[in-house]
């Protein structure tokens, strides 16, 4: 039997704390590492701080103690390596499609011709050719979603990062998009990092599925190999799926809201 290749780290972060610019701590003593090519997702109810981590890990949010290093480099900025695809999905409205995903590039100062053929074949890639000189508004919520992955990819990012984004999306829209990530990750080998609503989503696709809840690590899942996506309608799965629900709680403000509705 061949011994298993050990894991390699891509982003560690150790035991950081993030504060709301005039208040609390948004995230807590948060320790973990994340490996190189692993889909790792993040889940949690609302409100318990998984943007704000993303935004770390971005370089976008220092936390106030604790690092986070890519390889062995402390983030102290953001850094091309590292892709963030908003939960807003944040294009620019006045710009097309291709305009949108050349505009990291012309920040990098990369020249006109070469921009044009790295954002047509990231566009190609998202399955985005014949929408490339649509403007934003003209677009659906998936496309748009596709458009700002295709806008971090050029970067050829090691880490990609996407904050929900699929909540709006029609099943058959979020398989085809859950199937364009797996494939940037079995062909670039990137890693990804996801944080979702849909915890169903979070256990078919995921290698490790992390729960955060006020700020902290509730439980870290280590799932097994094997083909992606998983089958969801395995009784095993199911089992999964059940256990996994039980540790998102939602957050008290809506229970006690749905009490109150409930006149208990
Ligand atoms: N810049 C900020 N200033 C003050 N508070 C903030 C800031 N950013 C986030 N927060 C607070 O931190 C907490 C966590 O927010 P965050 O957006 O990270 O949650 P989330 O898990 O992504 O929620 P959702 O699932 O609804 O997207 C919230 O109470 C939010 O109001
Ligand atoms: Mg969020």
């Amino acid at each position: 039997m061949s011994a298993k290749k050990p894991k390699k780290i891509i982003l560690k972060v150790d035991n950081i704390t993030v504060q709301r610019p005039f208040g609390g701590p948004i995230l807590e003593n948060i320790s973990f590492d994340v490996y190189e090519g692993e889909f790792l997702s993040i889940v949690g109810a609302s409100g318990g701080g998984k943007s704000t981590l993303l935004r770390s890990l971005a370089g976008l949010f220092p936390p106030v103690s604790g690092k986070i290093y890519f390889r062995d480099e402390e983030m102290r900025a953001p850094r091309v390596e590292v892709g963030l695809v908003y939960q807003s999905y944040a294009l620019f409205p006045w710009r097309t499609a291709l305009e949108n995903v050349e505009f990291g590039l012309e920040l990098r100062n990369i020249p006109r011709v070469k921009r044009r053929q790295v954002a047509v074949e990231a566009l190609e890639l998202m399955g985005l050719s014949e929408d490339k000189d649509k403007f934003p508004i003209e677009l659906s919520g998936g496309m748009q979603q596709r458009v700002a992955i295709a806008r971090e990819i050029v970067n050829k990012p090691k880490v990609l990062m996407l904050d929900e984004g699929f909540s709006a999306l029609d099943v058959q829209t979020c398989r085809q998009t859950e199937e364009q990530l797996l494939h940037l990750q079995a062909k670039f080998k990137m890693t990804i990092i996801l944080v979702t609503h849909m915890l169903e989503q979070a256990l078919a696709l995921s290698d490790r599925v992390i729960v955060i809840s006020d700020g902290e690590i509730k439980e870290t899942l280590e799932l097994d190999g094997g083909k992606r996506p998983r089958d969801i309608d395995q009784p095993e799965f199911r089992k999964l799926l059940r256990s996994t629900e039980a540790l998102i709680r939602p957050t008290p403000k809506i229970e006690t809201f749905v009490r109150d509705l409930a006149g208990v």
